[in-house]
């Protein structure tokens, strides 16, 4: 067969990272703020977005040239209909060995037999905050925060393992909870990962005084229930993974801040509407959609994909400043984070 295909820095080609939909029913304010994201956005029409037969072919294609792995994220992957069958299609193709699933949780409930019964059995579950007024102020959301936590006990109850829930940690905003989410993670037996607040998008306003170091957040958790390193899964694994002393679980942090990860990333992205990303903070997207649509070969997919992975050069975590911060940047909520 083929050789994976490697970029300028003699990256592969491991894990694709498929948006099925730019909603979400959640209007997070580092995300998806609601001056923004209003009544008067306009969203994606449903022709644009890539069918499920098409999201396979392209899945079909990334696999030949060396993707094993493949995460759908959003907006919220949960409101686009259908996903279980879209699932089931993943879990057919070959060379695929490992499928995730990143969502808000709270259609967890309604749903997450069916997407075990397709064939996922990963699932990570974005959370900021057990403290309902916080996760109100951040998810800016009517959804209650029992609904969220209903849909992680519906996760378990449907067998899936690991469950792990991210939480963005924002400095003034919810780095007074780090402990008590910590202490939910241990007595769920869900694996919490903290992550660095990012200046994805152009509308976050974000600033790097804003950004908790993950030295901090682990010296925090690491006092009120003491943890050691674990070494990576795998290289190029995005969370530094750490092991509670008393036998109560795992615990991550995701650095992308403060030790960016740019050197091991294998990482492409696919936009709902068929753009591939070679970088979460990327300006644009090449259109696949295009060549899908227009009648192109497996062949003719395949030369496109690998010619923008063998030309690739992205670090841009690596290169990060405030000044950089205000570029023009692909949107978290467009791509899927
Ligand atoms: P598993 O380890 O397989 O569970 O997957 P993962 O670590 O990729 O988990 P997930 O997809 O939930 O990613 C966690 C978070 O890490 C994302 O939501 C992003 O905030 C951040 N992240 C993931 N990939 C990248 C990346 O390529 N670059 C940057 N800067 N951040 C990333
Ligand atoms: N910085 C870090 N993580 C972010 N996410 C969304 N926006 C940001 C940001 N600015 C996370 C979400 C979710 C995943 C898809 O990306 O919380 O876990
Ligand atoms: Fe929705 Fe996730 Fe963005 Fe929040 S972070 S607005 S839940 S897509
Ligand atoms: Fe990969 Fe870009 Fe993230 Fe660096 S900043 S790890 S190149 S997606």
């Amino acid at each position: 067969g083929d050789l994976p295909v490697v970029d300028q820095y003699q990256r592969p080609l491991r894990d694709l990272r498929v948006s099925v939909t730019d909603r979400c029913n959640f209007r997070c304010r580092y995300c998806m703020p609601r001056e923004l994201f209003g009544p008067d956005h306009a969203f994606l029409d449903r022709e644009e977005l890539l069918t499920f037969e098409e999201i396979t072919r392209v899945v079909r294609i990334a696999a030949g040239l060396g993707a094993r792995k493949i995460r759908l994220t959003g907006g919220e992957p949960l409101v686009r209909r259908d996903l279980p069958t879209l699932v089931a299609m993943l879990t057919e193709v070959d060379g695929i060995e490992d499928i995730g699933l990143t969502t808000n949780g709270s259609l967890l409930r309604a749903q997450a037999p069916a997407l075990y019964e397709a064939g996922l059995r990963r699932l990570t579950i974005s959370l900021d905050s057990i403290d309902e007024n916080v996760f109100t102020a951040m998810a800016d959301t009517p959804i209650p925060l029992r609904q969220v936590l209903d849909g992680i006990a519906a996760a378990a109850e449907a067998g899936f393992d690991p469950i792990k829930v991210n939480a963005v940690v924002k400095r003034g905003v919810n780095d007074d909870g780090i402990v008590d989410l910590a202490r939910f993670g241990r007595e769920h037996g869900v694996i919490v990962r903290f992550i660095e607040y990012m200046d994805v998008g152009t509308t976050n306003g974000w600033r790097l005084d804003e950004v908790v170091p993950s030295r901090q957040v682990v010296e925090l958790i690491h006092e009120a229930f003491p943890i050691e390193p674990v070494d990576p899964a795998y290289t190029g694994e995005v969370a530094d993974r750490w092991r509670y002393l008393d036998g109560g679980g795992e615990v991550g942090v995701i650095s992308s801040v403060t030790e960016p990860f740019c050197a091991t990333c294998t990482r492409a992205r696919l936009s709902a509407v068929g753009e591939v990303y070679t970088c979460l903070f990327g300006a644009q997207g090449y259109d696949l959609r295009s060549l899908l649509r227009g009648g192109a070969s497996d062949e003719e997919l395949a030369d496109a994909l690998a010619g923008l992975w063998r030309v690739r050069t992205d670090r841009y975590s690596e290169l990060r400043t405030e000044e950089t911060a205000q570029q023009q940047k692909v949107e978290m909520s467009y791509i899927g984070g």
